[in-house]
């Protein structure tokens, strides 16, 4: 575990899909920033946890405060599915609304690179919708750097967004 104050980061477990289902839901009903549209039941969302083992390429890392509560998390997860992009994983990070701006999503973000550090994993790819000032720092901190940007990409809420590319070299 990596503690900064009472918040510490570990490996997401089962116990934590209800909460890692209602934050991301947040995120879905109420924001552009996921072009997911509809919200997900805790079973529909078990499949991704599920994909995100203790070890390997695909990780998913929780943050929790001292008290129990799900502050965030952070995934690493496949870019595309073709077995030669296997070497390349797409990253996300989340927090709970009420914890952004604390330092949470950059302990997250350092303990999944550290966790992805002794793997085989030469590229991270972050698709970043327009415009997300916070996320776009955090990025940019862990040595993201913008390669492009998909116009109008995704359609929600009756308008249509970009989606800023943002790439970091592992390997
Ligand atoms: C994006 C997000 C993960 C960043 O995590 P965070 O814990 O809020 O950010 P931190 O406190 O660790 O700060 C990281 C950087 O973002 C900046 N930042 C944080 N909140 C900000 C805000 N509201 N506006 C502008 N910059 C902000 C910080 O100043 C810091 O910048 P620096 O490294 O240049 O000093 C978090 O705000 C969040 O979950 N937002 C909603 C979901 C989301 O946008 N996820 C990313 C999808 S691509």
């Amino acid at each position: 575990m990596h503690g900064r104050g009472e918040t510490q980061v570990r490996a997401g477990a089962e116990t934590d899909l209800t909460a890692l289902t209602d934050l991301y839901n947040h995120y879905v009903r109420e924001t552009a920033i996921t072009f997911d549209t509809e919200p997900f039941s805790p079973a529909q969302r078990r499949p991704w946890l599920l994909s995100h083992p203790k070890d390997g390429p695909h990780r998913l890392l929780v943050a929790q405060g001292g008290d129990g509560t799900l502050l965030g998390y952070a995934t690493s997860g496949p870019f595309r599915t073709k077995g030669a992009y296997a070497t390349s994983v797409e990253t996300s990070v989340y927090c709970a609304p009420e914890a952004t701006g604390r330092g949470v999503g950059t302990l997250l973000y350092g303990a999944l690179f550290a966790a992805l550090a002794d793997e085989d994993v030469h590229r991270a790819y972050a698709g970043i919708a327009q415009p997300n000032e916070a996320s776009a720092r955090l990025h940019a901190r862990f040595a993201f750097r913008h390669i492009g940007t998909f116009a109008q990409v995704g359609r929600k809420f009756d308008r249509y967004w970009d989606v800023a590319w943002y790439q970091k070299d592992l390997r």
